[in-house]
């Protein structure tokens, strides 16, 4: 049995169309102008005979599809040819022809006549645009076209050839004597008539031309609006893609010009449309997938992440049944560089896998980097096994392509994966590690702020007491007076470590000025502002 859509059969089927084209264009031809029968065109009728008849053949080995389901049982492929095309096919191969012109000489004209029903084939054409719609080989507009201008060039030329059959109007017999003149004068006629111009050079003269004319402008007429409608609609839906996304653009651009948006925002949001053109043509993949049936979802899922899968060394050695689940349950996100997936202290719902692009790990303040993330990296793992806030904060460094997998999902994922899930928190204790150490340095690495709130009280004659608010990275604190008249100041305590301290060699007198400042391994953070006691 032969398949349906290999490549032998569907160049067989073009080969058939060409024939019956042939067929389409001569036959009607040779019967109104009656050239000479050459030894040429005797063998190509026995061609067309012959391949119309192979053709028939081949279809009883061909298996078809019944309900989208390839059926090969001879029997059922017998009983649907027979019922559908099987005749046309049949009588196009049978070569009525040759058969009168051999017992009944006298018949020819009635011969050649049937040879007509050859036409019958052409049919089979609408059945060929279909497979090659299917195929995916030209786009379906440009087919629609292809196919719009075949049939009206045909109807065109079979036209003419009736227009010959029934004496031409007022073609001069002169251009008549001529078979190429004669038909070319007769197709300018035709395509005149038919596409509504209809100069009027050419006129019908009998009745019957004059009625075929009539009939031929009304067809024209119907013809012409139908082609026009047709072209409208093909190029609209030409590139359907693409329409979609300018009108979308242009429509946000609207919004966004109505609402006043500033400039520089509006540029990065067509950015990203284009960015969104450029990686997907627009088309948001979980839509094209949520339309599709489970297994086909699955299959193509796989398929848009294979490349990702790869990527992410996680991935590698894991059981098929871990990465579907995993695939499944993953959902694009796209950010433009400089935004934030996510800040610190934030709750998280998701964690995310980089398929392009990269994102840096950095701190609250966003000015210290712990890390950046490439292509295959995920993040955002800590703040779901743990179900604590995020312990950082990332942001895009340049056009991202991430998909993220909820929690729900996720938790699923490690119940039913034990190793996967080892592997996942052994990176999250390494990664919170390093980011603690990171941020411990980091506090070390900067001298404490200035102490705020100094408060000063004489208890007594010789006791003054000062307190003040906690400064951020302090280890301790200094204090230090000033006597009325005197330029310096006297440190009275280098390590304090509580926010208060008490003078006890307080001067009675008035008019003392106290200070404070922290301290830490790096160096003291600035005196606070001096309060009078
Ligand atoms: P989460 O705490 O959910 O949010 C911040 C994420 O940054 C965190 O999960 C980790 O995935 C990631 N992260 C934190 N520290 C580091 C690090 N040192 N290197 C790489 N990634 C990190």
């Amino acid at each position: 049995m032969i398949k349906a859509h290999t490549l032998w059969k569907r160049i067989w089927d073009a080969y058939v169309v060409l024939v019956t084209i042939y067929a389409a264009v001569e036959i009607p031809l040779r019967l109104t102008v009656g050239y000479e029968l050459t030894a040429m065109l005797l063998w190509m009728d026995r061609l067309m005979i012959a391949t119309f008849s192979v053709d028939i053949i081949l279809n009883f080995q061909t298996r078809i599809y019944v309900n989208g389901q390839e059926v090969a049982d001879r029997r059922a492929i017998a009983r649907n040819y027979l019922s559908g095309w099987f005749i046309i096919d049949l009588i196009a191969a049978l070569p009525f022809d040759l058969i009168i012109a051999g017992w009944l000489p006298h018949l020819t004209y009635a011969a050649r006549t049937l040879r007509l029903v050859r036409l019958f084939r052409l049919v089979r054409i609408a059945q060929v645009m279909q497979r090659i719609t299917e195929a995916n080989i030209i786009s379906v507009g440009v087919l629609r076209m292809l196919f719009l201008g075949f049939w009206v060039l045909l109807v065109a030329h079979w036209t003419a050839t009736i227009w010959m059959a029934i004496g031409g109007g007022n073609i001069p017999a002169e251009d008549q004597a001529d078979n190429g003149r004669y038909y070319i004068r007769a197709l300018y006629w035709s395509i005149t008539t038919m596409v509504t111009i209809g100069y009027g050079d050419i006129t019908p003269q009998s009745t019957g031309q004059t009625i075929f004319a009539m009939a031929i402008e009304i067809a024209g007429a119907a013809m012409y609006g139908y082609v026009i409608g047709n072209v409208a609609s093909v190029i609209a839906n030409l590139d359907v893609a693409r329409s979609q996304y300018l009108e979308k653009l242009e429509r946000v651009s609207t919004f966004m010009s109505f609402r006043r948006i500033p400039e520089d925002l509006q540029e990065r949001v067509r950015r990203y449309y284009a960015y969104l053109w450029q990686s997907r043509r627009g088309y948001d993949e979980s839509h094209v997938l949520q339309d599709l049936p489970g297994s086909l979802h699955t299959q193509l899922s796989l398929y848009l992440n294979s490349s990702l899968i790869q990527k992410v060394p996680l991935f590698k050695g894991a059981s098929p049944d871990l990465i579907q689940q995993i695939v499944l349950s993953l959902r694009p996100a796209v950010f433009t560089p400089g935004d934030y997936v996510f800040r610190k202290g934030e709750l998280g719902a998701d964690m995310f896998f980089i398929s392009r692009g990269a994102v840096e790990v950095v701190s609250e303040d966003g000015r210290t980097v712990y890390a950046t993330l490439h292509e295959g990296d995920f993040f955002g793992e800590i703040a779901l096994l743990e179900s604590s806030p995020r312990t950082a904060s990332v942001r895009a460094v340049d056009y991202c392509d991430l998909y993220t997998i909820d929690k729900e999902s996720f938790e699923r994922v490690l119940r039913n994966y034990p190793d996967f899930a080892e592997g996942v928190q052994a990176l999250a204790r390494e990664r919170r590690q390093m980011t603690g150490d990171r941020r411990i340095q980091e506090r070390q690495g900067r001298r404490p702020e200035g102490v705020i709130n100094l408060h000063g009280f004489r208890k007594s004659s010789g006791i003054v007491e000062l307190t003040w608010s906690r400064s951020a990275g302090a280890a301790v604190y200094q204090a230090a007076r000033q006597q009325p008249g005197e330029e310096s100041w006297r440190m009275l305590n280098g390590c304090i470590e509580r926010l208060d301290y008490y003078d006890e060699s307080a001067p009675g007198e008035p008019g003392l000025r106290y200070r404070v400042r922290a301290v830490n391994q790096n160096g003291p953070g600035d005196w606070s502002e001096a309060v009078d006691v």
